[in-house]
């Protein structure tokens, strides 16, 4: 399909984006990476991992129930529609599609969703259930993993979102302020097994937050893995005489993983593997307990190893003195691979004044090591430490 630049961009957070300064927070914050935003105008059902347009094939003449109008997906539901199960109706796609194939949202990770959302006064809460949106585990034969759902509760219309293992309610409001009308969904979901998930739901309406609920704690994952599903899937057993044909309309739907940004960790050069070189401290402004003098030769080299948890291209910082006027170009090499050749070290006036330089540098996920090799018979500069991130 053809997402544009912007829909695909990748949207790391600052934490990932901010220059390295010599002060900086402890540990950065986890930042959203956008990970699906289709336009129904232009990727039409291809953004969605499987459609169930009236999968029972009850309805043939209704065709399609699903399909885009304009900027929005919509779902229409016909009195004479039936599942496969016939109490009960269904009109839903499932996962996020994206060209590279679709999104796996996978035990121990975090998913926010958000979209807005029509529903018309003809979708009705009722006394059986309605879901409009699921968590499921792919497959049949399983229960939702969660549900929202327009529910009526003594008489009055709510929408509601329940975890369903435990039954846990996780906020519930009046519907009939938000019959006819845009309203906006946000829904975070950390998948984890047992009571290691957890689960936010918000709506807005014209500027309002309606509800804002969540609940630590819940068991939101099955096994496999869990999916979106969004539409009307609705039980017949209504006693309320709320149903009747209706639709739902969906649009600036986004998904979005928590990625975590990477705490900056020191590396002492002094703690590190050193050949031809010294440990000392005689020049003051280092960090840790010293520095390596490298021995003033070419080839002489430090070799640091650094462990991250997810590959990626890495920002790798350099402490230095360099006391003459001389350039001190070093190689680096990343697991050993030069990244950078020659990469300069310049004159910082005096071995008592220390300067950074940072480079970008691709690491694995978990052992790294990386090496700052002296190119010039001069050696390299006195290295305090690296820091990666
Ligand atoms: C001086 C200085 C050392 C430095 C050396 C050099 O000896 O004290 O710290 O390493 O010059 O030029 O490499
Ligand atoms: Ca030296
Ligand atoms: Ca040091």
């Amino acid at each position: 399909m053809n997402l544009t630049r912007r829909q695909l961009g990748t949207l790391f957070g600052a934490a990932l984006l901010t220059p390295h300064l010599e002060t900086r927070a402890a540990a950065a914050a986890p930042a959203w990476k956008l990970m699906w935003s289709p336009e129904a105008s232009v990727d039409g059902l291809r953004a969605f991992e499987t459609i169930e347009d009236d999968r029972a094939d009850s309805h043939p003449a209704g065709r399609p129930h699903i399909y885009p109008e304009g900027d929005n997906f919509r779902f229409d539901m016909h009195m004479v529609d039936r599942d496969t199960m016939t109490d009960r109706q269904r009109q839903e796609v499932t996962g996020n599609r994206t060209p590279a194939g679709y999104l796996e949202w996978n035990d121990g990770e975090t998913w926010r969703v958000t979209y807005s959302m029509y529903i018309p006064s003809t979708l009705k809460a009722t006394t059986s259930f309605t879901h409009i949106f699921q968590t499921k585990k792919p497959g049949t034969g399983t229960l939702p993993i969660t549900v929202t759902s327009l529910r009526r509760v003594n008489g009055t219309q709510t929408i509601e979102h329940k975890v369903v293992e435990g039954d846990v309610l996780v906020g519930r409001t009046d519907l009939a302020p938000l019959h006819g009308r845009w309203i906006d969904v946000e829904y975070e979901i950390k998948i984890g097994d047992g009571g290691s998930g957890s689960v936010r739901w918000v709506i807005r309406s014209g500027g309002t937050t309606v509800v804002d609920a969540a609940k630590t704690g819940v068991d939101t994952f099955l096994g496999d893995r869990v999916r979106p599903k969004w539409g009307i899937y609705r039980s017949l057993g209504d006693t309320s005489g709320s149903l009747q044909d209706c639709h739902l309309l969906l649009t600036a739907m986004r998904a979005y993983k928590r990625v975590e940004g990477v705490p900056p960790v020191d590396y002492q050069a002094e703690n590190a593997t050193i050949s031809q070189g010294v440990v000392e401290s005689n020049h003051a402004g280092y960090t840790g307990t010293g520095f390596v003098n490298y021995a003033n030769v070419a080839g002489s080299y430090v070799e640091w190893n650094v462990n991250v948890a997810e590959a990626g291209i890495v920002p790798l910082t350099f402490r230095y003195a360099n006391g003459t006027t001389t350039n001190r170009p070093m190689d680096i090499a990343v697991n050993g691979v030069v990244v950078a050749a020659n990469q300069a070290f310049g004159s910082t006036g005096v071995w008592t004044a220390w300067a950074t330089t940072t480079l970008g540098v691709p690491l694995r996920a978990g052992a790294n090591t990386i090496r700052a090799t002296a190119t010039t018979a001069n050696g390299g500069p006195n290295v305090d430490k690296i820091t990666i991130g």
